[in-house]
């Protein structure tokens, strides 16, 4: 049992008995392939720890986000068969949230989940920051445990804020401001630096009064962005150049100029990348430090002409003899992009979920467990 949330050890035998699994099998899907399966292979060890012991063993899980009814466009077929490959016997049910009550977290919806269950296992670090049905629900009514990768995901993303070696990096990117400033904030307490690139740097970057173009820039969050550099300056570091392009994303033939410019941006350019110099600092700054936490890029990299800032990033964590942990999402795809996943220490298989645990502390999948009767 750590930090207060039981474990399969804290299951009773499980020989002979009915354990309904939430796992996290969101998996990007295109034309009915799977095209990364890590979420599926990283439940593995739950799956395996409960049938060696003998159990049945039903999966559950969401993927994507239908409407609250069935639509075969995100129906679990595709899952279903790369896990009867992987795991065999185990069964897969129905998209969760196929039925209305997933999301609102419908009492009825939870004693359909649970019928014929005897425990449940949370192994669905990606959706344990959602109060869903298929995450809260059934601990209230079963004997429960976290599975392999949640208590995984929990103890290196928790220890972050709790005894990290210093000094700790934070690289945080991604487009928008509003939706991380909770987390920058709270790496502002734990981590000793936060390095910031991506599209929010734009309204960090208009904070220090620089033209932003026609950048992602958010003016609501000048006044925050402000605050945050009056207070820690120091320790905010943000890029001193820029790539910037009056051509069209993922448009090469479209034409269009790509350049490298300073802090500002010029007027009818966006900026769509750091540029070299600041690729440099940051990595700098990364191979010096003992703890890197990596969540967001650096700027569109999924256009191969503005991969180069965040490539740089993922080289610098994948190299750094520091403990190195990627946060899911984005910066995920990117290090797998690269091919470079292998080389780092922990690639969160969640993106909202290791954000709220690394701003919150916590999360309702997590108290949920807490509450069981075993727990
Ligand atoms: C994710 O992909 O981040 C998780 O599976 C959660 O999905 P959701 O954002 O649709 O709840
Ligand atoms: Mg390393």
């Amino acid at each position: 049992m750590k930090f207060g949330v039981p474990e399969l050890e804290d299951l009773p035998d499980v020989s002979g008995k009915s354990v309904l699994v939430r796992v996290d099998f969101n998996v990007p899907i295109k034309g009915g392939v799977i095209t990364d399966d890590l979420r599926i292979r990283a439940a593995l060890p739950t799956l395996a720890w409960l049938t060696e012991r003998g159990a049945k063993v039903t999966c559950a899980t969401h993927l994507g986000r239908p409407k609250g009814a069935p639509d075969p466009a995100f129906s679990v077929e595709p899952v279903r068969a790369r896990l009867a490959e992987l795991a065999p016997g185990v069964e897969l049910l129905e998209n969760v949230r196929f039925n209305p009550g997933e999301t609102s977290n419908d009492p009825a919806f939870v004693q359909e989940l649970i019928a014929g269950h005897d425990f449940y296992v949370n192994d669905a670090f990606g959706a344990s920051h959602r109060e869903h049905a298929s995450i809260v629900g059934p601990p209230q009514f079963l004997p429960s445990a976290a599975g392999r990768l949640l208590a995984k995901e929990v103890e290196v993303l928790g220890g972050l804020r709790n005894d990290p070696a210093r000094p700790f990096i934070a690289i945080t990117g991604g487009s928008k401001v509003s939706d991380k400033l909770g987390v920058i904030e709270a790496m502002l307490e734990i981590a000793d630096g936060v390095i910031i690139g991506g599209g929010m740097c734009f309204t960090f970057l208009a904070a220090l009064g620089h033209s932003v173009g026609n950048s992602l820039f958010e003016a609501d969050q000048v006044d925050n962005c402000k605050r945050l550099l009056d207070a820690h300056g120091d320790r905010l570091h943000l890029p001193t150049d820029i790539v910037v392009t009056n051509g069209k994303l993922f448009e090469p033939e479209a034409g269009g100029e790509v350049r490298h410019v300073g802090r500002s941006v010029p007027e009818g350019y966006m900026g769509v990348d750091i540029g070299p110099e600041s690729a440099g600092t940051f990595a700098e700054i990364i191979l010096g430090a003992r703890t890197v936490l990596w969540n967001g890029p650096m700027g569109v990299f999924e256009d191969p002409r503005f991969e180069a800032g965040t490539r740089a990033v993922a080289e610098a964590v994948a190299e750094t003899k520091g403990f190195s942990v990627i946060g899911g999402g984005d910066s995920a795809a990117a290090i797998a992009q690269f091919g470079l996943a292998a080389e780092v220490d922990h690639v969160s298989t969640g993106g909202g979920a290791s954000l709220e645990l690394i701003e919150k502390g916590d999360l309702p999948g997590l108290k949920a467990l807490r509450g069981a009767s075993n727990g």
